[in-house]
């Protein structure tokens, strides 16, 4: 996907669009659940801030949703112990995809039962982990998997729980890089080519390991729920096959990928409710087209439950006027970057942004960009900010709770910002900040 050229256009004013729910301009001031952004800029900057209330709320909607269901946030998007103490606390479980987020998961007290496991490329260490801890589910990604796992349960004495991610042919959703469903890539089992029947199969003919369920993941920022109904449909199909062979499938995950806005002029997307209503008639109408048992559903939103809660708080560090062949680009440039924020870099992906303080000068066409070494180091390909922008403004980046601490690197030996959780009832740090101690203590010789 190239950039997709967006008018500049003002950021929306808090209430609209991707801003969190509790974010709102009081006296001309932007505050965030009872605290001014200007007063939280104190902690340094570039910061992360989360509305830990509207993370919360958008948990709460997909397990309201899903009712007789299960919903597992997807810890890639953004995990840290007190995240998965919260997620816990309205009902979820937590997906992992490493033995890093696994161990995250059970740092925050979650019962292993609580945890899925996925992964296309699983080391004997996560596994053996992932069965000490009692883990829920071990999502099985590719033929050789069977066996691996199977020895480890062997040697262990235990049974493993095992669900198959196959890949239905369904291509929905954003980036080449996350769609998912497609055949020539590297996740799952394809049903076109048996390679997922022949790995249920191996799996329900091993004492070592239990078939749970079947596991479908189309890609992201899908916005309604067609692509779903899609995959689950497949699923269901090759479920009936399954039953037909005597084979159980007691359980059906659709995965993630369900879309935010992230700028004003983004489209909104279904709400939690229809996405589940338009998901569940399909797999009903399937079970009912063959004959099968309708099976308990789950699925693994991450951003829409992340990423509208969080933004990014930066500095403005100097301004330029440069020509361009359609008149005069305003370049902002503030004190993160790609190092906190890789997504307009890796994906094309569009975010908008607010001058913190009140301005009435002219808007003017502006690019917000990072402070490091690359010219693609992009923070906001195109807004329309003040004419009166300078060194030592803030500026707050919408959407950014997901996929941008959890990708974020040391590029340039930056210190990677901290998270800071914002309620009324005060702030504390999901992620302190990184130290020079931090950046520097890897090296031996430092
Ligand atoms: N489940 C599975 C198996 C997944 O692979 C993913 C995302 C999710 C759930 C959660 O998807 P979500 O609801 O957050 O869209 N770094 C990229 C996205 C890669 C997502 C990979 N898998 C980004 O920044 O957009």
């Amino acid at each position: 996907m190239a950039f997709a050229p967006l008018a500049a256009v003002p950021a929306p004013e808090p209430g609209f669009g991707p801003w969190p729910v509790n974010l709102e301009r009081v006296d001309g001031e932007l505050v965030l659940a009872g605290h001014k952004i200007s007063d939280l800029a104190d902690e340094g900057t570039p910061l992360y801030l989360v509305d830990e209330n509207d993370m919360r709320d958008r948990a709460r909607a997909w397990v309201h949703a899903i009712g007789d269901g299960d919903v597992y946030y997807a810890g890639k998007s953004f995990l840290t112990p007190g995240v998965a103490r919260w997620m816990m606390s309205e009902g979820l479980c937590i997906d992992t995809a490493s033995e890093g987020e696994l161990r995250t998961a059970l740092a925050g007290g979650v019962p292993g039962e609580r945890i899925g496991l996925h992964g296309n490329s699983k080391s004997d260490a996560t596994l053996r982990l992932a069965l000490e801890s009692g883990v829920g589910r071990i999502v099985i990604d590719s033929p050789g998997e069977v066996d691996q796992l199977a020895g480890i349960a062997a040697e262990m004495g235990v049974v493993a729980p095992c669900f198959v991610r196959v890949t239905t042919g369904v291509h929905a959703g954003g980036h080449d890089f996350i769609a998912t469903a497609h055949e020539d890539q590297k996740f799952g089992l394809s049903l076109a080519t048996g390679a997922a029947q022949r790995v249920v199969t191996a799996i329900s003919a091993n004492p070592h390991l239990e078939f749970l369920g079947l596991h479908s993941h189309i890609g992201s920022q899908i916005l309604d729920s067609e692509g779903f109904a899609a995959a689950a449909a497949a699923v269901m199909d090759f479920a009936a096959e399954l039953i037909g062979m005597g084979i159980d499938v007691p359980e059906v995950d659709l995965g993630g990928g369900y879309g935010i806005q992230y700028t004003g002029l983004d489209p909104k997307p279904a709400i939690e409710i229809d996405m589940i209503a338009g998901i569940r008639s399909a797999i009903d109408a399937a079970c009912q087209r063959t004959g099968i048992p309708v099976p308990r559903l789950s699925i693994e939103p991450g951003r829409s439950i992340s990423g509208p809660a969080g933004m990014t708080l930066y500095r403005v560090g100097a301004t330029k006027d440069v020509m361009t062949d359609d008149g005069v680009r305003r370049y902002v440039s503030v004190d993160g970057g790609m190092s906190d924020n890789i997504r307009p870099a890796l994906y094309g992906a569009d975010y908008t942004a607010l001058l913190v303080r009140e301005s009435d000068a002219d808007l003017v066409p502006s690019r917000v960009v990072g402070m490091h070494c690359e010219s693609g180091d992009i923070v906001v390909r195109d807004v329309a900010l003040a004419a009166d922008v300078s060194r030592g403004d803030l500026l707050l980046v919408a959407a950014t709770g997901a996929y941008g601490r959890s990708m974020a690197s040391n590029y340039n030996m930056v210190r990677r910002p901290g998270v800071l959780a914002v309620s009324e009832d005060g702030t504390s740090w999901l992620v302190r900040p990184e130290t020079w101690d931090d950046v520097l203590g890897i090296f031996p010789d430092c």
